[in-house]
């Protein structure tokens, strides 16, 4: 039986910090109305001349260092991403050029903050089917181009980043499970209303900017947040004992506890990063998993359940074994 297992992660955070005092300057908010309500006290912004596929070539570098693979090893290459570079060519086929990989299947998935764990669980099932030798999975946004700058109840809450895992066979888990989800019918919840075949000549005419019901993703987010882990801990016949670190996607630190609390699981085995990055959208689980891994949370051996919920609404888990 071949499992997928992560040899490697990395993340990058672009330099420019955006504090709430810097907020405070440019709406009417708060530093404590911030604080109280998501938790977040800073988020990085990329620069007008980065684009997310560079923000993903530098999070990928770290990951194969890490993993000690080269650009001659990476035979897919899978990024969740909502801020692409372009509508086309997909995002994963610009990082390939950029870091010179060879050819090899290269594609982007749009899962909104629930990206990367889509992402995973393709590459994982790529690798579990013997095609893959040696993936390159992403979670990337500069989710903040499509930030309204006056628009007080979104513009606190996002940052932009991108986190990056290697992901290679073995004769062990790795990866356990995988559980994906969706539900349009909260489309109208949360959702950008300008795409290709919608609205496209509206695009900086000022209607294009983040809709969402804060209050309703809220009271969804906890609810589904805490059904995908109990979904991946019964379809593994696990109890929250089992699991080491608890991974959740980073949007609001009040929607986390809740979550946790929900789930009876302790905030000390739950990664957090939203308070420094506030919510990278598809970058925030694999940035979070970096940060816990670098800084000796994480161990190898340990069990980690990654989940995430997104626009769509999108949801879904990842269980494995570090
Ligand atoms: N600063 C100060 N006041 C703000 C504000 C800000 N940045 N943003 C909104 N407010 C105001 C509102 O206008 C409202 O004022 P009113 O009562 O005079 O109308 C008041 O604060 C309360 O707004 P409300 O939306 O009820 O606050 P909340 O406690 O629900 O918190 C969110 C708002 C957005 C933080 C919260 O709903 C949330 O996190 N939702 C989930 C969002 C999310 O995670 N999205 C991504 C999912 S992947």
């Amino acid at each position: 039986m071949i499992y997928s297992r992560i040899a490697g992660t990395g993340r990058y955070l672009p330099e420019r910090i955006l504090t709430n005092a810097d907020l405070e300057k440019m709406v009417e908010t708060s530093d404590e109305w911030i604080r109280t309500r998501t938790g977040i006290e800073q988020r990085h912004i990329a620069s007008e001349d980065q684009r997310t596929s560079d923000l993903c070539v530098n999070a990928a570098k770290i990951a194969m260092e890490d993993a000690g693979v080269t650009v001659e090893d990476i035979d897919l290459i899978i990024v969740g991403t909502t801020s692409p570079d372009l509508i086309f060519p997909n995002i994963a086929t610009i990082i390939q050029h950029k870091m010179g990989i060879p050819a090899c299947a290269a594609f982007s998935v749009e899962a909104a903050c629930t990206g990367f764990i889509y992402a995973l669980s393709s590459a994982d099932k790529f690798i579990r089917s013997g095609d893959t030798k040696c993936a390159l999975v992403i979670g990337a946004e500069i989710i903040t181009k499509l930030i309204d700058w006056e628009d007080r109840s979104t513009c606190v809450l996002f940052g932009d980043g991108a986190g990056a895992v290697i992901l290679k066979p073995s004769d062990e888990p790795g990866i356990i499970s995988t559980h994906l989800g969706a539900d349009g019918q909260y489309k109208d919840l949360l959702y950008y209303p300008v795409g290709v075949s919608n609205n496209l000549a509206a695009a900086g005419l000022g209607d294009s900017r983040i809709m969402m019901s804060g209050n309703e993703v809220f009271k969804v987010a906890v609810k589904t947040l805490g059904a995908v882990a109990q979904e991946a801990l019964d379809a593994n016949g696990l109890s929250l004992d089992d699991i080491d670190w608890l991974i959740p996607h980073q949007a609001n630190l009040r929607i986390i506890q809740a979550t946790a609390k929900r789930l009876g699981m302790p905030m000390e085995k739950v990664i957090q990063t939203v308070q420094i990055h506030g919510n990278t959208s598809a970058a925030s689980v694999p940035m979070a998993l970096d940060v816990g891994i670098r800084d000796g949370r994480i161990k190898r051996g340990q069990t980690l359940l990654l989940e995430a919920f997104g626009g769509g609404f999108t949801w879904g888990s990842v269980l494995l074994k570090y």
